[in-house]
């Protein structure tokens, strides 16, 4: 009789951990394309099935959600564009140290927490893009340098309420204190083309227009914008060159996409498998592949498009000490009417 009990006992365990070998993730991301992909390929190698439960775009909303759910969360993965995002979740209590040596191993140290409680899974970096036929390279310097009067009318630039640009800003702060990031700020916003709408892409078409003659935006969007259906943007892409600035000063802004393990995760051993393999080669060159970011392990191969952009020093100030001075970006954009 006891055997049966055992063998009826030993059945629901299985029955239990087969339902259960799913990873639960929360995501602000808005990169369908190559996030389903990666997760189909997740699935396939491991047979441990990816639920998007909770898919949105405001970040806040998110980390809240799973601060309040607490202990009864489903969530086993936060997902996020933005290392002031990462942070803010980092300081809400809600995700908890990656230990992991496969993951660590993957990720160089400056693409993660100084704590480990988030690790990137790819960078972008934001940059001027140009029109070659109005500017010439050596005009190019620094983000500082387009505060200077001879950017008068020519730049175009998205809101100031963008998190890339308020992650820029949050960069300026850290790098040249608040009061001249407020200075700079006042005098880049005096210099736009344009009263700042629509998105990345949005200013490089703008550019390719005539209405500007740079734009600061991420790279990953050149690489979208010439792989596009439509001619025009195409064209954009194709025509516009890219800068990546601070090059003798610091180096070029980046920003990472990344990934943590929530406090409460109860499929703590499949979020770890499902960060390993965000942070493995095949996913990696995925990523840089179909979204045209670069890839935090060094041992993916760079997109030949991304790679044609050329090479650059990215900056080496901490997602910490930049993350500080988020909530800050709202003051420096409201004073210096960067709407
Ligand atoms: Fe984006």
């Amino acid at each position: 009789m006891k055997k049966i009990y055992l063998l009826l006992f030993t059945f629901i365990i299985s029955i239990l951990s087969f339902t259960d070998n799913v990873v639960n993730i929360y995501t602000t991301r808005h990169y369908n394309d190559v996030d389903n992909l990666i997760f189909k390929e997740f699935e396939k190698e491991t047979g441990i099935k990816v639920n998007v439960v909770l898919q949105n775009n405001d970040a806040n909303l998110v980390i809240q959600k799973i601060k309040s759910e607490g202990k009864l969360t489903e969530a086993d993965v936060f997902l996020n564009v933005g290392f002031a995002e990462l942070y803010m979740a980092k300081k809400a209590g809600i995700l908890q140290k990656i230990t992991d040596k496969t993951i660590l191993n993957n990720v160089p140290t400056n693409f993660r927490d100084t704590e480990n409680y988030y690790t990137g899974i790819s960078y972008r970096a934001r940059v001027i893009v140009y029109n070659p036929d109005k500017v010439k390279k050596e005009e190019l310097s620094t983000y500082e340098d387009l505060a200077n009067a001879k950017w008068k009318g020519r730049i175009l630039t998205r809101s100031g309420s963008s998190s890339y640009n308020k992650h820029l800003i949050s960069f300026m702060i850290a790098k040249n204190g608040e009061k001249k990031t407020l200075e700079w700020a006042k005098k880049l916003v005096s210099n736009f083309a344009r009263t700042p709408q629509g998105n990345d892409r949005d200013q490089a078409v703008a550019v390719y227009d005539g209405i500007g003659d740079i734009a600061i935006m991420n790279t990953y969007y050149i690489g979208k914008l010439i792989n596009d259906k439509d001619a025009k943007k195409s064209a954009a892409g194709k025509k516009l060159k890219i800068f990546f600035p601070n090059q003798n000063d610091g180096g070029t802004h980046i920003n990472i996409a990344g990934a943590g393990i929530t406090k409460y995760s109860k499929n703590r051993e499949n979020a770890i498998k499902f960060i390993r393999f965000l942070t493995d080669k095949k996913a990696q060159e995925m990523i840089t592949n179909m979204n045209y970011e670069y890839p935090v392990n060094p041992k993916a191969e760079l997109n030949g498009l991304v790679k044609s952009f050329g090479t650059f020093k990215p900056s080496k100030i901490s997602f910490d000490n930049m993350s500080k001075h988020y909530s800050k970006t709202v003051i420096i954009t409201g004073e210096s009417d960067w709407k």
